[in-house]
């Protein structure tokens, strides 16, 4: 694709301002936050959020963040308004089950996630433009969905799958190295947005991958019980209000086969006051109302109560080996999100 030059350049200053944001300024603010508890070791009103909301750095440094957030998603519009149709069905096996009478949730058209105008799910350009902003949300690092396919590689079982679903597939980035790494295994992802799962099928087919579509809630898939040997979900379980999750659990388990396993990727708290003040304040700032609520509600619990077992966390570090043995990060100056594994299986 060759985009225009003014076009290539707005993207390009929205992507450098993100790294600015998350490269200098972040850890500037860490290092006044670090020097005022180095001085002053006693407890303060307010505590954490009392000490980082003071920091001189504190007003640009959330400012920045959804500023540049915001700029990001009006570069990458721009960007896809220029660029020719894309909307050409491609010939290959992938298959896609829209169902007309779906009425999305409230809870999933009320908010802008991610700032992303008018959502994933508005129109087909809605989702070209999700396309195109996945790829820079990520700081510019998850081009060919490198990401994606750390997880595919290391976070799953080694195992014949013959069955695979995943939740909340959106354009289907977390779904192809599924079906890439277990090419025998009948893979389906499932979204809400029918502009996505359009999208994902045309992606599919011109990867030559074999994938059904489904429009669904990741919470009434109207899949078939007992049939799935794997359940995934990246970056679903901080989408869902927290008295949506239980229904999300309840589903995975009824769609599992005995002996089946789960792994859901969110993100964690990590113990730092000040890593995980950030974190759930980038949720209020990037208009994701649901996220500190999913971070803070016991996930193994409700896991558990859905008849799954072997439920634990472990980290998974993007920018390293993957999935880590434990719920430990290595530590990093610059910002960047506190990835988890959500581990379970269903008992034989
Ligand atoms: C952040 S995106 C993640 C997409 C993909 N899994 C990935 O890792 O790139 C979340 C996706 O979940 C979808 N979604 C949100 N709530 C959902 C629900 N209740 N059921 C199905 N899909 C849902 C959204 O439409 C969106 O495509």
């Amino acid at each position: 694709m060759t985009r225009t030059i003014p076009d290539q350049a707005r993207l390009d200053f929205a992507l450098a301002l993100r790294r600015q944001w998350a490269g200098s300024v972040y850890p500037r603010l860490r290092a006044e936050y670090d020097t005022v508890l180095a001085k002053n070791r006693t407890r303060r009103r307010g505590g954490a959020a009392g000490v980082i909301h003071a920091l001189p750095g504190y007003e640009s440094f959330a400012w920045l963040e959804r500023g540049s957030q915001k700029l990001l998603w009006r570069a990458v519009s721009e960007a896809v308004d220029h660029e020719p149709p894309d909307d050409a069905m491609t010939a290959g096996e992938s298959t896609l089950a829209l169902d007309p009478d779906l009425a999305l949730p409230d809870w999933y058209t009320d908010w802008d996630i991610h700032l992303q105008p008018g959502g994933v799910w508005s129109d087909d350009r809605a989702a070209r433009v999700y396309e195109l902003g996945a790829r820079l949300v990520m700081l510019g690092e998850n081009d060919d969905y490198e990401f994606h396919r750390l997880f595919a590689a290391t976070a799953l079982p080694e195992r014949g799958f013959r069955s695979i679903v995943d939740l909340g597939c959106g354009f289907g980035k977390s779904t192809f190295p599924l079906k890439q790494r277990f090419p025998q295994a009948d893979v389906t992802g499932i979204d809400l947005s029918a502009p996505c799962l359009r999208l994902a099928v045309r992606r599919a087919n011109t990867r030559g991958l074999r994938i059904h579509f489904r429009q669904a809630g990741a919470t009434a898939t109207g899949l078939p019980s007992g049939t799935a040997d794997l359940v995934t979900a990246t970056m679903l379980l901080h989408e869902l209000p927290l008295r949506v999750l239980p229904a999300l659990f309840a589903e995975s388990a009824r769609l599992l086969a005995p002996g089946g396993a789960l792994r859901f990727l969110d993100f964690q708290y990590t113990g730092d006051a000040f890593r995980d003040l950030a974190m759930t304040e980038h949720g209020r700032r990037n208009n994701e109302p649901y996220l500190a609520p999913m971070m803070r509600a016991d996930l193994v619990a409700m896991a558990r109560k859905a008849g799954l077992h072997e439920i634990r966390w472990r980290a998974f570090d993007e920018r390293g080996q993957g999935l880590l043995d434990k719920l430990e990060w290595p530590v990093r100056r610059e910002w960047h999100f506190p990835w988890a594994v959500l581990e379970a299986g269903k008992p034989p």
